[in-house]
């Protein structure tokens, strides 16, 4: 450890140290707390930014794990203080838990700003709380560690391995076609998610872990241990000592996030499979780095890239435990080692490359060399067209190759409640070949950029044997799902983008090798829509919810709000103290 710092330099004291009242006034409100001088003067101090709740499924064993890095800070001479923070989860959030990942970042930021914190450890992973946690970190810029909760283990019911929300949807579509009994159902109810930790396929919470693992910004590794293993355990106190020495050293994030970092974070969010919901919040937790990612540089990487993490949904049979046994993320960097930025500093103080050094595959047919990928390319695919100017997503290696290139007829759904009212009409007017699209459903719309976008296949093709089928939305789908759906669709038609234009029976062309996305409807008649389309009512009028709509960005600059990105203005000083 290299020591850059004095005890007089760390930022708590200036609430601690000098010989005036309000130093007097903090120093006495400590040992209210029951702490002497001795427990906390001149050491750092370090908030643990914990995001466990009640409601939080994923982040259960937090609650017990916070013990753990505070065992860590103590040992390395360090202060823990614990802060609850807002447990955004995926589960019962509604409308989205993506309306409130902004407003984890602001509370993260003004929590690091406003308290005598020398350092932190952020306690996160189920999905919004990773991006939500780093991107207020990075603007507060104090040293920060990020421990990743680790996924659950694999579910199991009647011997067979279940994927979180990928077999949901998989059997659901089995009991909607009759095949499933109640037994059955409640079976797999209780078998799919049956311990703490994060979803255990290759969701957005494993990717974007994983992404945060890549950026250096977590012990290495860290983000493939399981929740309930004991190794997460010591991973947990390691990050308690070790955000002690980065006070010391006074390695701050904005040392680790770089061009090169977020560059290596978007490499291997390409070859573990990448959500599609890890685009809009890599591209958030950039900006606020001060890195303008875009969608074409992801495209551009999505493009080269092979899919080497075996994991569902992109990948086939494994799931992140196995993965974890398959020796994780290291492992997997180490097998792409020759196309990341090796020199990149990461929160160990040591490069990445340092830290990748030993990292073996334990399985390769879980961990794939690149001379036998899982997919050559095809992670993530950016579109544009006259539906999508500002762009669009799909996931080609989750989807059925034939629909690759497809040309059909749209039938456009609004809303959700009209979508799901007419879905399972058994006389919907629909064939394989139909375009579903479901509008009204982005950043804007949804309110809050709902997980809408894997549209249930009708009934009716559902009982003829169809599985999937082209659906367009401007909505997100869960990182779980999959099949041919083109999203985050911008502008959103919420706010007049070219999809609020498109009409039920217009011809749709996805030509995915061309990377276009086209209604075939010509320029006049598409003027003659515009100039009658008319703006919604505003979804809000006061509250939280009125501040998301009226700062939120579109899908392809991160859905941050304006006033938050780095080039907003300055950040914040140091709050005065009197
Ligand atoms: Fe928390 Fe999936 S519900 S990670």
């Amino acid at each position: 450890m290299t020591t850059t710092k004095t005890p007089a330099d760390l930022r708590s004291a200036r609430w601690f140290a000098p010989d005036d009242l309000r130093s007097f006034g903090h120093r006495s409100r400590m040992m209210q707390l029951g702490y002497s001088e001795a427990d906390f003067m001149g050491r750092p101090i370090i908030g643990i930014l914990n995001t466990w709740s009640d409601l939080n499924s994923c982040h259960s064993h937090f609650r017990e794990r916070v013990k753990d890095v505070k065992r860590g800070v103590l040992q390395a001479g360090g202060f823990p203080v614990e802060l609850p923070s807002l447990s955004v989860d995926e589960s019962f959030n509604k409308p989205t838990s993506m309306l409130y990942r902004n407003l984890l970042a602001i509370e993260t930021e003004e929590q690091i700003r406003s308290h005598p914190l020398d350092g932190v450890v952020l306690m996160g992973g189920c999905d919004k709380t990773t991006p939500g946690l780093v991107m207020g970190a990075l603007t507060a810029g104090v040293p920060m560690i990020y421990l990743p909760a680790g996924p659950m283990l694999r579910g199991n019911y009647a011997g067979q391995k279940l994927g979180s929300g990928s077999d949901a949807w998989k059997y659901w579509d089995e009991r909607r076609a009759g095949n499933i009994t109640d037994e059955q159902w409640q079976g797999l109810q209780g078998g799919i998610a049956r311990s703490a930790g994060v979803c255990m396929t290759m969701g957005t919470a494993s990717t974007m872990t994983a992404i945060t693992d890549a950026m250096g910004l977590t012990l290495p590794g860290a983000s493939s241990v399981p929740a309930v293993d004991s190794g997460h355990q010591r991973m947990a106190a390691d990050c308690g000592r070790r955000i002690v020495e980065m006070v010391w050293e006074d390695l701050t994030p904005d040392q680790i996030v770089t061009e090169a970092s977020v560059r290596n974070a978007a490499i291997v969010a390409m070859a573990t499979g990448c959500s599609t919901n890890a685009v809009v919040h890599l591209i958030a937790m950039a900006r606020r780095a001060g890195v303008d990612l875009t969608l074409d540089d992801l495209d551009a990487l999505g493009r080269v890239t092979p899919l080497i993490a075996n994991v569902r949904p992109s990948g086939k049979d494994y799931l992140m435990e196995d993965f974890f046994y398959a020796g994780g993320l290291r492992a997997l960097m180490k097998q792409i080692e020759d196309r990341l930025d090796l020199s990149c500093l990461t929160v160990t103080g040591k490069t990445m490359g340092k830290n990748l050094e030993g990292a073996v595959v334990f399985n390769d047919d879980v961990i794939r060399p690149l001379s036998n990928p899982v997919y050559a390319e095809g992670s993530l695919a950016v579109l544009r067209g006259n539906l999508c100017p500002d762009g669009a997503v799909i996931k080609p290696a989750a989807c059925d190759p034939k629909y690759h290139v497809h040309e059909g007829p749209a039938l456009v759904f609004d809303s959700y409640p009209e979508m799901k009212a007419a879905i399972d009409d058994e006389d919907l007017d629909v064939t394989p070949d139909t375009v579903l699209v479901l509008r009204n459903a982005g950043p804007l719309g949804g309110p809050g950029f709902p997980e809408w976008g894997m549209l249930p296949i009708p009934k009716a093709l559902i009982k003829q044997g169809h599985r999937d089928m082209l659906r367009i939305s401007d909505a997100r789908m869960s990182g779980t799902s999959y099949g041919a759906c083109v999203l985050h669709v911008a502008p959103e038609s919420y706010i007049g983008g070219p999809l609020a234009l498109l009409k039920t029976g217009d011809i749709v062309r996805l030509d995915l090798p061309s990377r276009r996305l086209d209604m075939l409807v010509d320029e006049a008649e598409l003027e003659a829509r515009r100039a009658a389309w008319t703006p919604p009512q505003p979804r809000y009028d006061r509250g939280y919810g009125w501040m998301f709509s009226q700062h939120v960005t579109q899908a392809d600059k991160g859905c941050d709000f304006d006033f938050l990105e780095r080039g907003f203005g300055p950040a914040a000083g140091e709050p005065d103290i009197y």
